[in-house]
């Protein structure tokens, strides 16, 4: 994928940001692509802030060296607890003219459409939970709505796992969706915070009353990317077009392929990267 190309980065802790570069691809197929799992040493969502920025740069800074010239962190927890260090230190120290995007915004800038009581409940896991980062971005754009949060520590686990069509996940989705709800009554829209749980989607709707909307992200974050390369054509001029994408995973490639081609919703042939030298 080097050869000159500019492929454009997509980063995960694991598994979940396929489900952000299949949209992608649907909307912009035309560019070349880079995914990086970090599966090694996911989940990143219990780990300490310190950690998730320190895993996350080093995966930047992987993606750089792979031709990248824009990078998405498809990852909430990583949006959360790394971003904003890595878009104002690192950046303009280790490649100024490069640029990196998270998830957190995009999601919040179109919440305003989708709630009629103002009421949004997020569900993350518990690094973007305790960041408090929904809350804070929501409302800078819309003061006065009511967010209620809610981390749901075991659902990545059950999704890393293989684990998301068993009865097991039913019951940590139904403990932590009546938890949320029992905060505010008149939630009436709920954001998928965490990449990984759009492959829960079907679990989830069984148990949410049917007038709430959940919001996905995956959509969302790829109409904004094709209007960010609009606005920003001196990015966009960068980035080959090829239509290639490249997977890579910093564990097994076997492992990664059958369990990525859930997510992604096609075969994935990875190649192993070690982040550890
Ligand atoms: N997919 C990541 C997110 O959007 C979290 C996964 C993890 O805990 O590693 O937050």
């Amino acid at each position: 994928m080097q050869n000159g190309k500019k492929p454009i980065g997509i980063f995960d802790s694991g598994y979940g940001g396929l489900t952000v570069l299949r949209e992608i691809v649907k909307e912009l197929p035309q560019y070349d692509y880079i995914y990086l799992g970090d599966n090694a040493r996911a989940p990143y969502g219990t780990r300490s802030f310190e950690t998730v920025y320190e895993y996350a740069l080093e995966c930047v800074e992987q993606l750089f060296s792979m031709g990248c010239e824009l990078i998405i962190l498809a990852c909430n927890t990583a949006s959360a607890k790394a971003l904003r260090t890595i878009q104002q230190k690192d950046l303009p120290r280790i490649a100024p003219e490069k640029r990196v995007l998270g998830v957190i915004r995009p999601t919040t800038e179109i919440i305003g459409k989708y709630t009629k009581t103002k009421h949004v409940g997020v569900l993350g896991t518990t690094g973007t939970i305790s960041s408090d980062s929904y809350p804070i971005e929501i409302k800078k754009l819309y003061p006065e709505f009511v967010i209620q949060q809610e981390a749901c520590p075991m659902w990545v686990p059950l999704v890393e796992n293989n684990e998301f069509e068993s009865a097991g996940a039913d019951f940590f989705i139904q403990k932590n969706l009546n938890s949320l709800l029992s905060k505010d009554n008149q939630i009436d829209t709920i954001i998928l915070g965490c990449t990984h749980y759009p492959l829960l989607l079907n679990k989830i709707k069984k148990h949410v009353p049917p007038y709430i909307t959940l919001i996905s992200q995956g959509e969302i974050v790829a109409k904004s990317l094709a209007d960010y390369l609009k606005r920003h054509t001196e990015i966009e001029q960068k980035c080959s077009k090829g239509s290639n994408i490249g997977f890579y995973t910093t564990d097994s490639p076997d492992n990664f392929n059958k369990a990525a081609s859930i997510f992604f919703g096609g075969a994935v042939k990875s190649k192993h990267l070690d982040m550890n030298h």
